[in-house]
């Protein structure tokens, strides 16, 4: 059977609205995203947070790192208003403010570990929790630049998928990806090639490319076909896709 590419909105509809807040997840709902790709982290008291720098500084009106404010000082803060003043008082969503949005709205979610510097911390389990307590294990794929990750995640729970996320060609990082049980590969937009694309069919991997907003690339991503798009203009990359790959 043939499936259409996914359409993930990077950070909701991050050209439109403050990145990973609940404004640019309803705006990718309304342009008709298929999922919404957002980036994780804990708090100081180990709340996950949508929040995709380990600072503060450039999405929100405070400073400092995200894991040295708790949780109620992170709600303080506004995370709207440096994009636009319409988006005042906007907060840092929790994961759990995901989730259950999407309890109405089932869209696909690709949840992404900021956990690069620190692996092996509770942010695995945690975001592993949260998925099963709101039973949406079958929507979520979680990606992480980390290989240690994804190895920590399999061991902890072998039924959610994971996807190995580069913006490297590494040679053996396909058969690695494959020997740690990961569903897909992520990769750089400018990595993709016949050759990688491939090998990751081959080895039963699904192909995602990242971030993908110009038309020549969001056209030719589709002409692969590959099999999601991270994109920060869900609009215009459904209306290329269904173009190109029909309304179907
Ligand atoms: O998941 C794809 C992409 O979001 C990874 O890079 O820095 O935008 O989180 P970044
Ligand atoms: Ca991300």
């Amino acid at each position: 059977m043939y499936l259409k590419t996914l359409i993930y909105a990077h950070r909701g509809a991050s050209k439109y609205a403050p990145e990973n807040t609940l404004p640019a997840f309803n705006l990718a709902y309304e342009q008709k995203a298929d999922g919404i790709e957002t980036d994780v982290q804990l708090t100081k008291d180990n709340i996950p947070v949508l929040i995709h720098d380990d600072t503060v500084n450039r999405t929100t009106n405070g400073k400092g790192f995200v894991h040295e404010y708790t949780y109620e000082q992170l709600r303080e803060l506004d995370a709207g208003l440096w994009f636009h003043y319409k988006y005042l008082g906007t907060r840092i969503p929790t994961l759990d403010d995901l989730l259950k949005w999407n309890q109405k709205k089932r869209l696909q979610l690709n949840i992404e570990l900021k956990n690069s510097k620190l692996v092996g911390n509770k942010l695995e389990k945690i975001v592993l929790n949260k998925i099963k307590a709101y039973r949406m294990g079958h929507l979520s794929v979680i990606s992480t630049f980390s290989m240690k990750s994804i190895k920590h995640l399999y061991e902890i729970n072998s039924t959610v998928g994971y996807a190995f996320l580069t913006s490297k060609n590494k040679p053996g990082f396909i058969e690695k990806c494959k020997e740690l049980h990961v569903s897909g590969i992520h990769i750089r937009y400018r990595l993709l090639n016949r050759r990688i694309f491939r090998n990751a069919k081959s080895n039963n991997l699904y192909v995602a490319v990242y971030t993908v907003n110009h038309p020549v690339t969001l056209i030719r991503s589709f002409q692969y076909p590959c099999d999601a798009v991270i994109t920060d203009v869900p609009n215009i990359a459904v209306r290329y896709r269904d173009r190109i790959q029909g309304e179907i």
